[in-house]
């Protein structure tokens, strides 16, 4: 595969260097042009994803549509059929494990484990994990890989707890870290694979939901990080001092409290206090009134609800200068933290553009440090990844 090639020599205007290589090269530097692309594929988007919800509420659910909701889909709420399909194959007895409904009697193999992992100051970093993304060279070693080659990153592996799925997740995990636990949900058919939207892909979602709940009950606060999000620099300093819920963007709008930020689920700092936890119980049940959404999609929507500010609970947006993605880059590789492969349809996409992001990375982190103070470099992303089906 032909790589694009790149100048490294200072422009006379950094956005010159802004290319986007790859299906059509030398689209307009032009930071909107994403969201441009993603307008377009907007309605086949929505021609697809529609049906299958209405079809879902229908059949499987059998429960009225929701009051309120508009189709209002925005490119940057379907970065969730990113999240890729879960591939469960049957249980058996040796699996270090605990079916969602027994968490609590299983309290102390969950304490142990994030006790071991934990911070000073009770801090965690969580992510999970599924077995079409543990597969060797998938997106779980990229993911640690880019803690390895990130600035400061390395020594958060140590903090990392890494929740599995599934028993081929759990198996991987413990062949390549040391901290795993197996999240198994017993009252879900795993006997298939889990697609987008699916009645079980949407459980799962809502009992990840649940446990870091938990999480933040036995008194720890996290940063949950989705695997295809690249860690180039430690998070932490970036992080508000203020804020007991945090969250990436899939689209900032400038203003870190403006509830018009579109947050993104695949990373957040939660701090355990009383606030977060009622928030969690808060958001968990509010998927009964939503029912065919994903925990990002309600989230969207119930940040207006008056009841959160009821709770006290303090929201804060992450700027995607720091925390950015494909849907919308952190462009300047001096200062970003994270870059999260959402507005990504397909997981062999998803895999093409994470491996030119690391490139890129290992690119940046070779440069003489003057080049990399006049911001020389910039992404070659989006190249598969994109919005259309
Ligand atoms: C917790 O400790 C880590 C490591 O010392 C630090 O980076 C992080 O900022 C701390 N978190 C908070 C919320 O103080
Ligand atoms: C940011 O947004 C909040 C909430 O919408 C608003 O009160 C505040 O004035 C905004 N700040 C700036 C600098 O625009
Ligand atoms: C939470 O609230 C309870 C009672 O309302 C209080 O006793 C406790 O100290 C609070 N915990 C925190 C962490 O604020
Ligand atoms: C990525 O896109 C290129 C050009 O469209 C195509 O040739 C290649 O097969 C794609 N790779 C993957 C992994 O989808």
């Amino acid at each position: 595969m032909s790589r694009p090639t790149r100048q490294t020599l200072a422009p006379a205007s950094a956005t010159s260097l802004r290319r986007f290589p790859g299906n059509s090269q030398h689209r307009p530097p032009h930071a909107s042009a994403p969201f441009r692309k993603a307008a377009a594929a907007l309605l086949l988007v929505a021609a697809v994803a529609l049906p299958c919800a209405v079809l879902y509420r229908a059949v499987v659910l059998n429960s009225p549509p929701p009051v309120q909701v508009g189709w209002g889909f925005r490119p940057w709420q379907e970065q969730g059929t990113l999240r890729a399909p879960v591939m469960v194959p049957e249980e058996d007895g040796d699996l270090d494990a605990v079916a969602a409904g027994d968490m609590e009697r299983e309290y102390p193999k969950l304490e142990q484990v994030l006790q071991e992992a934990s911070m000073d100051n009770k801090t965690i970093i969580l992510t999970t994990l599924n077995a079409a993304w543990a597969s060797p060279g998938s997106v779980i070693d990229l993911f640690i890989d880019s803690f390895r080659r990130g600035i400061r990153t390395n020594s958060l592996l140590k903090h990392l707890v890494i929740i599995a799925f599934d028993r081929t997740a759990y198996r991987r995990c413990t062949e390549i870290h040391p901290y795993c636990f197996a999240l198994v949900t017993d009252d879900v058919d795993f006997s298939q694979e889990k697609r987008f939207l699916t009645a079980g892909y949407l459980e799962l979602m809502w009992k990840r939901l649940d446990f870091l709940r938990l999480v933040l009950e036995k008194g720890y606060s996290f940063i949950f990080s989705d695997a295809d999000v690249m860690w180039f620099r430690n998070p932490f300093p970036y992080l508000y001092p203020d804020g007991d819920f945090q969250s990436a963007c899939d689209h900032y709008v400038g203003n870190a409290t403006d509830l018009r930020n579109i947050a993104n689920g695949g990373f957040n700092y939660v701090k355990s206090n009383n606030q977060s936890i009622e928030f969690y119980k808060f958001w968990h049940s509010s998927r009964l009134r939503y029912p065919g959404y994903h925990d990002q999609d309600v989230f969207n929507f119930i940040k207006h609800d008056p009841y959160v500010t009821e709770i006290g609970l303090t929201i804060k947006f992450l700027s995607t200068t720091y925390f950015g993605g494909i849907c919308e880059p952190s462009r300047n590789l001096n200062k970003v933290c994270t870059m999260h492969a959402n507005c990504c349809i397909g997981l062999q996409s998803k895999l093409h553009d994470l491996r030119i992001l690391m490139e890129d990375w290992r690119d940046y982190m070779s440069m003489p440090p003057g080049l990399k103070i006049l911001g020389a470099l910039s992404w070659r992303v989006p190249q598969n990844c994109s919005l259309s089906l």
